[in-house]
């Protein structure tokens, strides 16, 4: 994966994530830390890390999700934005990526909002669904691997409230969603899944194209 995930030039990018952002010194270093790993691309930018903490402000988002943790970074910015007594779900597979990312919750002092579950997300997600945790949540974000996108997507469609918010990453492939010769599995799946939000009356929604593109839906 590249570093870069973003399709705008490099200095309108640079003035969008850098210029144009506050980023708290725990944050800052974060990002500096992942940017050295061989996938720190995977890491969602600055200035889609404001949007998604501005916007868990406007819904007063108290319950969230998280589908795909890495090291760390979207769930620190979700958390933050949460009050005290708010709780985001983070799940993830690797121990190893987030691990890096307990130590940044510290940091920060929001890992006591942050409960961390290592299992793959369609089990995790079954099992708060099983545990009645349907229509719970406020905020949802996905952006794990994108062949399980559409579990992702029916599961938080069942979790999450009459009028939360659900945000899908990577909707633009780095541009490969419109290259009529791709076709990667990942870039099928995001294609299908992009469809299938816009078309779906169960939501109204929008593609936005910050970072590699996040596609928001609203639930009706
Ligand atoms: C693109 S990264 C997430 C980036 C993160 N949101 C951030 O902003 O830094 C995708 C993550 O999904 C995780 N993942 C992949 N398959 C998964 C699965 N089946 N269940 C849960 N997590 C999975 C990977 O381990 C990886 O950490």
């Amino acid at each position: 994966m590249t570093q870069k995930r973003s399709l705008l030039p490099d200095g309108i990018e640079r003035y969008a994530t850098v210029d144009m952002v506050h980023e708290s010194p725990v944050m800052r270093a974060l990002r500096a830390e992942t940017s050295t790993l061989p996938r720190g691309g995977m890491q969602i930018g600055a200035d889609q890390g404001a949007f998604m903490a501005l916007l868990v402000h406007l819904i007063g988002a108290r319950q969230c999700l998280e589908i795909g943790t890495f090291t760390g970074y979207s769930a620190l910015v979700v958390a933050a934005a949460l009050p005290p007594d708010g709780r985001l779900i983070a799940c993830d597979v690797s121990e190893e990526w987030t691990s890096i990312a307990r130590r940044y919750w510290q940091q920060a002092g929001v890992a006591d909002r942050i409960d961390l579950r290592l299992a793959p997300a369609r089990d995790t997600l079954a099992a708060l669904i099983r545990g009645g945790a349907s229509g719970s949540f406020d905020f949802a974000f996905i952006d794990a691997d994108k062949t399980g996108y559409d579990v992702y997507y029916e599961s938080c469609m069942t979790l999450v409230r009459t009028g939360g918010v659900m945000l899908l990453d990577n909707a633009l492939q780095d541009g490969a969603v419109v290259d009529p010769s791709a076709h990667e599995a990942d870039t099928e799946a995001i294609r299908a899944i992009n469809q299938k939000v816009r078309d779906d009356p169960r939501v109204e929604s929008v593609l936005l194209t910050v970072g590699d593109g996040v596609l928001m839906a609203r639930k009706r």
